[in-house]
């Protein structure tokens, strides 16, 4: 299957790494529906890119079944990028609010498990029947260092993202033998509009703070440039998880501000 035979459903396509990833497969050639909850920005990408758009909210069973009834009928998915999720709060375990807990698990994994569930049959059929090696689908989803790293103030964010890496590691034994790549990408700091002020309540100090005097801090297009590279890797080869970090983030928790040097 060519490129232009694929087609990808991108998840949180209104903003940030989801907006970019779609520009970019529509760059390369790939047929894409962007999914989201507000239509106006889907409908701007698609008026700008030619992708398509399927609005839902992820954290209800009637849209992600609506959204799979769509695909049905419109052509199908091969390749499957779980992207929507957020951080909420940046407090202790101790203090940190129940509700910005449950609402982390529930787009971050629950949405994901609902719609792996509800595409992988299309998935499947977009590549059943092939030779082997000359067709792959996908299932890439977008984790976070914080799925591979703790950090003080991670709580509710860091246990979900660890949550739906281990999604992704089961899922990758479970559909052992069949053509079908279960990949994941697990960014570092990224500078989106949106991220970091939906993580600190609108606070755009504290979100400014985050990012600043950081030399490069990876932006979406960089993010959106490696996961089009992931999905399209030759059918045989699965880039099964990819940590991708600005320079000067060495690890999730020590990030250098200013300029970086050689030691002399
Ligand atoms: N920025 C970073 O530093 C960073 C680092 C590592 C990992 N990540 C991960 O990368 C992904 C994208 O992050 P980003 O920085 O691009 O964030 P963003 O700009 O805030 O985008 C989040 C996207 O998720 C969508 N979304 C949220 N809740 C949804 C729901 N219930 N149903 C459907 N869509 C929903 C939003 O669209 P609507 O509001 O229109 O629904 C939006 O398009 C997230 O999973 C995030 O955890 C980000």
């Amino acid at each position: 299957m060519g490129i232009q035979n694929r087609r990808a459903v991108v998840t949180g396509a209104s903003s940030g790494i989801g907006a970019a990833t779609v520009r970019l497969l529509r760059a390369h050639g790939w047929d894409v529906v962007g999914v989201a909850r507000r239509e106006d920005r889907l409908q701007a990408l698609a008026a700008e890119t030619g992708a398509t758009y399927f609005v839902a909210d992820l954290l209800k069973q009637g849209d992600v079944d609506a959204l799979a009834d769509h695909l049905r009928q419109t052509g199908g998915v091969s390749t499957l990028i779980n992207n929507a999720g957020g951080a909420a709060g940046m407090d202790s375990v101790e203090a940190g609010s129940v509700e910005d807990w449950q609402w982390m698990l529930e787009v971050n994994v629950i949405a994901v498990k609902r719609v792996v569930s509800a595409l992988l049959p299309l998935l499947r059929e977009s590549v059943a029947g092939a030779p082997t090696g000359t067709a792959v689908a996908d299932i890439l989803t977008v984790s976070s260092t914080a799925g591979h790293f703790a950090y003080a103030g991670g709580g509710g964010y860091n246990a979900s993202k660890f949550a739906v890496t281990s999604l992704s590691e089961v899922l990758r034994l479970e559909l052992s033998g069949e053509p079908i790549r279960v990949l994941e990408i697990a960014p570092g700091m990224v500078k989106t509009d949106e991220f970091s002020i939906n993580r600190f309540k609108g606070d755009a100090a504290a979100a400014e703070a985050v990012y600043a005097n950081v030399p490069d801090p990876l932006s979406a297009d960089d993010v959106a440039a490696t996961i089009v590279t992931m999905v399209e890797m030759a059918p045989h080869i699965s880039l099964d998880l990819v940590i991708i970090k600005p320079v000067a983030q060495s690890a999730v928790y020590k990030v250098h501000r200013g300029p970086l040097e050689v030691k002399q």
